[in-house]
């Protein structure tokens, strides 16, 4: 297994292109299947282990997909297999998109339980009950999620927590329903707006993603189109939290300033400088950063998948820093982590107290998880001699080129192979 070895230390300068979002990427993925006509081509595809592991899974079933650098063309015309249950199945979250989209174009799925970081039960009870509200009969049966509908009709779904994926799950399933279906208390998170766009691109009849209501109405089929995925919110997030925990100045390019607001207030709270430009932003810092109180929330609110990096940042802030999670119970596996690099924290329940320390010093520590992996290379970059980073097919599911991107910008940071 690979690790990255990291000198930190070193202030970071330059500029920075962000890649395809993630999280879009992998509904964006799974939703082109269904298209029952033509081809899907889709643009800022990002470079990373999830984004593979769907392809295979999507080939698993009969698709054509056809990859180049950051675009793929899937054809799923010739798609005849309902039934995902292959190991990449199991390994990732995003594979649950399956459901949807299969019981909306073939009104059946048999779909492994999926898997995905550590951070907490992650139950699916909220995709279940509005597949089940458009009148699909579902049961969970030795791990996997059986789907089935003789028709799917069009209803009112009011969702009893704010959940990106069963808001988009849903949305899949009713693209192709009789009739209209109205979500409400939805997640607006950017993703979800992206994944509503490439539905219409589709030919879908998709309102209202971005707001507390989706509305779909139901079309008879959903064609082939082109696309773009969104720049990587939580991407750009990681490289702005590094620019201001080196005191360096990095212009993170390929974003949309909107979506990073949350991030960028925090950061001028701690006394950070950011500005937008277009499509850019700058973040520099120097001189003294001081703590904050962060309480993650689904968007507009700080996002959670920003606040394990940003808990390193806040190590070496000055004074007390709070930070609560209140989307994942499980979200601070990285908190031990930092600790062996001399943070000073203590978890209470759902609320980490973070004493800013002077320094961290380098020491040999895991990535738990993907964010956990993102935390821990920040804390690499920051601290007093070399850090080695374990267990980094976690960051590889979602940081594309890491460590290039790091190293064009400066950092002292490879990856090693196992053996080398
Ligand atoms: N929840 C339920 N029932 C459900 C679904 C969710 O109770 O049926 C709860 C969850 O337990 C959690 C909250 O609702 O407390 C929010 O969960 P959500 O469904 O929004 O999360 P998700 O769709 O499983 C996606 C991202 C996560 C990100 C969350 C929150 C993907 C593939 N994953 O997960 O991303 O943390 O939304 O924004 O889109 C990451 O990228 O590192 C990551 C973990």
């Amino acid at each position: 297994m690979d690790k990255l070895v990291i000198k930190g230390g070193k202030p970071l300068f330059g500029s920075v292109e962000i890649s395809g979002a993630k999280n879009a990427a992998v509904a964006i993925l799974p939703a082109s299947i269904l298209a029952s006509s033509g081809v899907c081509n889709i643009d800022n595809i990002p470079n990373i282990e999830d984004v593979n592991c769907l392809e295979r899974i999507i080939e698993s079933l009969g698709c054509t997909v056809v990859r180049n650098s950051n675009s793929v063309m899937i054809d799923s015309t010739t798609l005849h297999n309902t039934d995902a249950n292959t190991e990449d199945v199991r390994k990732m979250r995003a594979s649950y998109y399956l459901i949807g989209a299969l019981l909306s174009r073939f009104k059946k799925a048999r779909v492994e339980l999926p898997g995905g970081c550590p951070i907490g039960v992650r139950p699916i009870d909220q995709h279940i009950k509005g597949f089940e509200a458009l009148g699909a009969r579902v049961v969970i049966n030795h791990g996997c999620v059986i789907v089935e509908a003789d028709k799917l009709i069009g209803t009112n779904i009011f969702f009893d927590v704010v959940s990106v994926g069963a808001t988009i799950n849903v949305m899949l399933a009713a693209t192709l329903a009789e009739g209209t279906t109205t979500l409400e208390n939805v997640a607006k998170e950017p993703h979800v707006v992206d994944v509503a766009n490439f539905l219409n691109s589709m030919g879908a009849n998709v309102k209202g993603a971005g707001t507390d209501i989706i509305r779909i109405t139901g079309v008879k089929e959903l064609k082939g189109c082109t696309y773009s995925v969104i720049p990587d919110q939580i991407e750009a997030g990681t490289f702005m939290i590094a620019a201001a925990a080196t005191k360096g100045k990095i212009t993170i390019e390929n974003v949309i300033p909107k979506h990073l607001e949350s991030i960028s207030a925090k950061l001028e709270e701690m006394g950070a400088e950011v500005t937008e430009n277009g499509d850019s932003v700058t973040v520099s810092a120097s001189g003294v950063l001081k703590g904050v109180n962060v309480k993650t929330q689904p968007y507009p609110g700080f996002p959670t998948d920003v606040q394990q990096p940003f808990s390193t940042l806040l190590c070496i802030a000055k004074g007390r820093s709070n930070v609560t999670e209140s989307i994942w119970e499980s979200r601070f596996k990285h908190v031990d982590e930092l600790k062996k690099m001399g943070a000073s924290i203590r978890v209470e329940d759902r609320t980490a107290m973070i004493d800013g320390v002077e320094k961290l010093t380098g020491a040999v520590v895991r990535a738990t998880d993907l964010r956990a992996g993102a935390a821990m290379v920040v804390a690499g970059l920051i601290a007093e001699g070399t850090t080695e980073v374990l267990d980094i097919e976690h960051i590889d599911r979602g940081y594309p080129n890491i460590e290039n991107k790091f190293k064009n910008l400066g950092a002292d940071i490879c990856r090693v192979s196992s053996g080398v």
